[in-house]
């Protein structure tokens, strides 16, 4: 039975994780520790460690996890962008979950969209004084207005679809376009120029940190909407605050945070927080700041530890994991797996 080193573990990981578990033969010793350079030795004995999109999987981390005798990163997550996959090729193996739920993403960023432009976060703390007053709170409709959505993989079509039900007009850059998807593809210059209301799908790649940079932000509508539901690291901080000083930026709703590994996820009330920036955003009438909780439905979840699980049981029968990622992804021409169905 293998054994699992479950990093960042928060109780509504628990349930969903044991049950399979339980099911799979997979034992999980459940740590509440993010895993990076100090808390790598806790996973030795374990045979695998599972972590979340705050977990440090790095060249040092990579080296102690493979020394203590563990085979697999297994991510509970889509993205990988903390895993140095490059250094991980032939040392560890590198599982994801590549789909959960996009429903539970793109719906979120629709939360976002509608309580940022019909003010309802600031309407629901009104009316809980029995303030009645609609001062203040004019929005807009979304109806026949421009969402430019970058990036049209599974969460960024649902989210078309989506925007489309409430008539929006979309268009979209990736640099793979979806054949016969009927998207409306444009380059990201005309995306700028054109949208109301931007939204990010795509993963973070070193072609994507900082998409919306001064640059950008320069070529846009005034008054546009920015949503971010991907990773943090799209958006240069410096530039988003500097547009919605400028009245550039009309509004902004955030669900990821460049710099949100030592601060979402956790309680910080009641502290002094020490990240200026996160401080200063939050501070914005038009921002809205969820912690990395696009995923968070009881679906996701449960979808999120059966595949995992899964991925953890096959792996050792020896089997072939379907999730298995490495450095190569993306890049069929020399991918392995395509022919030996593991990356190395
Ligand atoms: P996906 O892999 O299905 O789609 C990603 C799309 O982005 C692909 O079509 C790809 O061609 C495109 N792309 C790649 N590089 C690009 C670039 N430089 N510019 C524009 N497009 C580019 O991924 P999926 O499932 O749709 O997830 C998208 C992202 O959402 C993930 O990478 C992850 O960062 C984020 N995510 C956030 C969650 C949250 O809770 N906030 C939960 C799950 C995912």
């Amino acid at each position: 039975m293998p054994t699992v080193a479950f990093y960042d573990t928060k109780p509504y990981d628990k349930p969903s994780f044991e049950k399979y578990g339980e099911e799979s033969g997979v034992s999980f010793r459940f740590f509440d520790a993010k895993l990076n350079g100090d808390t790598a030795e806790l996973a030795r004995g374990c045979d695998a460690v599972c972590v979340f999109v705050n977990d440090t999987v790095d060249a040092a981390v990579i080296d102690t996890l493979a020394a203590a005798g563990v085979k697999l990163v297994a991510l509970r997550s889509a993205g990988y962008n903390n895993v140095d996959v490059r250094h991980a090729y032939g040392r560890i193996h590198v599982v994801h979950v590549p789909a959960y739920s996009p429903y539970a993403v793109a719906e979120h960023a629709m939360a976002l969209l509608l309580t940022s432009v019909r003010r309802i976060h600031k309407a629901y703390i009104r009316t809980r004084d029995f303030n009645f007053s609609l001062n203040g709170l004019t929005g807009f409709d979304l109806h026949g207005k421009c969402v430019g959505v970058i990036g049209t993989g599974k969460i960024g079509r649902v989210f078309i679809d989506i925007c489309r039900g409430f008539g929006m007009r979309v268009i979209a850059y990736d640099p793979y376009p979806a054949p016969d998807s009927g998207i409306d593809y444009v380059d990201l210059d005309t995306l700028f120029a054109q949208s109301d209301v931007i939204s990010l799908h795509c993963p973070l790649t070193e072609q994507s940190r900082h998409v919306i940079d001064a640059a950008a932000v320069e070529k846009m509508k005034k008054g546009v909407v920015l949503l971010n539901t991907s990773r943090g690291g799209l958006i240069d901080d410096e530039a988003l605050l500097e547009g919605i000083k400028s009245r550039k930026i009309g509004a902004a709703c955030l669900d990821v945070y460049d710099e949100e590994a030592d601060v979402f996820f956790e309680d910080r009330s009641g502290h002094i927080l020490d990240d200026d920036m996160l401080s200063r955003l939050i501070s914005m009438p038009n921002v809205i700041v969820t912690s990395h909780q696009a995923f968070l439905t009881e679906e996701a979840l449960d979808n999120i530890a059966q595949t995992t699980v899964d991925s953890i049981r096959t792996f050792f029968e020896g089997g072939v994991c379907e999730h298995e990622l490495c450095y190569r992804c993306g890049r069929m021409e020399d991918c392995k797996k395509e022919r030996t169905r593991r990356c190395f």
